[in-house]
C-alpha cells in the first residue's frame, strides 16, 4: 500500500475558509484525498491525539483549541506523503516556517497554526486508525500512472 498521511485542519484554518486552500495545495502536488470529514472532537479525544504532549506546559491551552470549533481530518497518500506533507504544512512556529508553506504563509502564532500533520509513518498509522476507526475509502481504479 502507498504512503499514507493524517492531516488535519484546525479550527481556526476551517473558520478562517482555508479549507480550498490546503485541499488545493496537496492535491496540485500530486497527493491523494482518501479520507475526508468535518467533525467536532470531544476533549478527551484531543487529548488522546495529542497524548505524546500531555506533560507539556502548553498541553491544555492546545486541547482548549482544538475542540473549539469543527476541524478537518483527512487521509492523503502518496510517494513520502508523510515527510512532504510536513514540508506543505511548514515549521511548527509559523514565524519560522517558511513563506511557500501553509504555515509560513496563513499563520502567525504558534497556537493557531492552522494544521496538524502526522510526523512519522509510524504515527500517521495510529492517527489514522484514530480518527478513521470506520476505515477510508477504496479507490476502485487508480489515477497513479498520471504522476508517477
Ligand atoms: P508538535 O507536535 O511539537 O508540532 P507539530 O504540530 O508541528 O507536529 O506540537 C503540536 C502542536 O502543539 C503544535 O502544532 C502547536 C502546539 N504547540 C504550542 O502551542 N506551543 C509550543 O511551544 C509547541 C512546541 C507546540
Amino acid at each position: 500500500m502507498a504512503e499514507q498521511t493524517f492531516i488535519m485542519i484546525k479550527p481556526d484554518g476551517v473558520q478562517r475558509g482555508l479549507i480550498g486552500e490546503v485541499i488545493s495545495r496537496f492535491e496540485k502536488k500530486g497527493f491523494y484525498l482518501k479520507g475526508l470529514k468535518l467533525q467536532n472532537v470531544e476533549k478527551s479525544f484531543a487529548e488522546q491525539h495529542y497524548s505524546d504532549l500531555s506533560s507539556k506546559p502548553f498541553f491544555a491551552g492546545l486541547v482548549e483549541y482544538i475542540v473549539s470549533g469543527p476541524v478537518v481530518a483527512m487521509v492523503w497518500e502518496g510517494k513520502s506523503v508523510v515527510a512532504t506533507g510536513r514540508k506543505i504544512i511548514g515549521a511548527t512556529n509559523p514565524l519560522a516556517s517558511e513563506p511557500g508553506t501553509i504555515r509560513g504563509d496563513f499563520a502567525v502564532d504558534i497556537g493557531r497554526n492552522v494544521i496538524h500533520g502526522s510526523d512519522s509513518v509510524e504515527s500517521a498509522r495510529k492517527e489514522i486508525a484514530l480518527w478513521f476507526p470506520e476505515g477510508i475509502a477504496e479507490w476502485r481504479s487508480s489515477q497513479h500512472n498520471w504522476i508517477y
